[in-house]
């Protein structure tokens, strides 16, 4: 498909917005997560040679290597290819025997309550931090009941959580501890790299993610036990050729995802650099505008830059976070705004009325924005400038806006 180009046009007044009759920015869409794809030559010969071994599943070659990749890169002792990030928490969660209530942020894709919630277990939704997004380790403590057997944390945005804090509480109060790390390939936290804490973490390698494997996941562990598991697990407990030892399920990743996961990890630094240019590029074309931030990063951290996630405060922009998406989609700049409104306001966790004022603060501000390499610096130009008429002209375009759907 040809890429978006912008039109020549630059956005100079309201009136040259598509929602007030202008033409769109571009022509084509600009999506947040658009796949990238490293070397396609060497991914198309690791084809071949799948097709020429007939071996296309059940822990294949390329399987293998995927996950002695991941190891490598990761610095955990073990890591379980899994066919999606979904089932990878499924697997992970019963395999650490988690059961009762176990403790997640609401802010976060629904995926992560649904892991729980899918094997009867409630997830009991906590706040977040508001400067990371991540588990708030405060308000943990005061939803711990006897029924309590694990936490769930997200390191959400590849942001870590306070670990360290999250280890603490989980030592004490004798808790499983796992990661949602789906974000957070090719992260830091204290010099380490995320895989390696808690009892296991889990990884995603969906197309959206900046390594895909079109669709896959992975469990990292240094617990041997646990690994053995999950392994048992993901392959409906199969210990040899015909003997089953344990309830198991189908989590197999695929060989043409791991062939394309090798190509991708291959590019995995420069997917990294290009993230990184096109972060610092927002940050430098919005910076001092007046309501508008971008999320940053630890400088010290190893970090994947895959999101680019603006906060937007609706009272000096005037311009709320819903109307701005609203301008930026007419433009064909499709920004999205994860993770509205929170899983304890969606079904089918809503019935609980419970108030999580930053969860519910953050998600009324989260705006994330198109990056990676289908993503060009004249693109983040042009997105940058949308930005910038709109919050500068912020009071007439909400009027008309306004006045148009009244
Ligand atoms: C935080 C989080 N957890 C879990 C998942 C599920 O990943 P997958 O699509 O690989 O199942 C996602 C997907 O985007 C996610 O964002």
């Amino acid at each position: 498909m040809p890429k978006a180009e912008p039109v020549h046009s630059p956005k100079n007044r309201v009136g040259d917005l598509k929602i007030f009759g202008g033409s769109p920015a571009f022509i084509e869409k600009l999506h947040v997560g658009r796949p990238n794809v490293g070397n396609s030559q060497k991914f198309l010969e690791r084809v071949n040679d799948i097709l020429k071994r007939k071996w296309l599943t059940n822990n294949g070659p390329y399987v293998d290597e995927f996950e002695r990749r991941v190891v490598e890169l990761t610095g955990v002792k073990h890591c379980i290819a899994i066919c999606n990030a979904t089932i990878a928490l499924e697997i992970a969660v019963r395999a650490l025997g988690f059961n009762g209530e176990v403790i997640v942020p609401s802010f976060t894709f629904v995926a992560t309550a649904h892991a729980l919630q899918w094997q009867e277990i409630t997830p009991i939704f906590c706040d977040v931090d508001p400067q990371t997004h991540t588990i708030d380790p405060n308000e943990i403590e005061k939803l711990i009941t006897p029924r309590t057997s694990g936490i769930i944390a997200v390191n959400l945005w590849g942001n870590s959580c306070d670990i360290t804090k999250l280890e603490e509480i989980a030592a004490q109060r004798r808790l499983k501890l796992l990661f949602d790390s789906a974000h957070a390939f090719g992260c830091s936290y204290q010099g380490r790299m995320i895989g390696g804490f808690g009892n296991a973490e889990v990884f995603s390698f969906h197309a959206t993610k900046f390594v895909n494997t079109f669709e896959g996941g992975a469990i990292v562990t240094n617990d041997d036990d646990l690994a053995r598991a999950t392994r048992l697990m993901q392959n409906f407990g199969f210990t040899t050729y015909d003997q089953i030892a344990c309830v198991g399920t189908n989590g197999k990743m695929s060989e043409i995802s791991a062939a394309m996961g090798l190509t991708n990890l291959e590019s995995m630094d420069d997917f990294i650099a290009v993230n990184r240019r096109h972060h610092k590029q927002y940050e430098e074309e919005l910076t001092g505008l007046p309501g508008i931030s971008v999320l940053s990063t630890d400088e010290k951290e190893q970090c994947n830059y895959q999101y680019v996630v603006l906060e937007i405060d609706a009272d000096k922009t005037i311009v709320t976070r819903d109307e701005l998406l609203q301008i930026l989609h007419h433009e064909n700049v499709l920004a999205r705004r994860y993770f509205y409104p929170g899983c304890h306001r969606m079904e089918p966790y809503s019935s609980s009325q419970l108030s999580l004022p930053e969860t519910e603060r953050i998600s009324n501000r989260v705006l994330s924005l198109p990056t990676g390499t289908s993503i060009t610096p004249a693109d983040i130009s042009s997105i940058c400038g949308i930005i910038r008429l709109v919050v500068t002209d912020g009071g007439e375009i909400s009027e008309r806006l306004r006045g148009e759907t009244r």
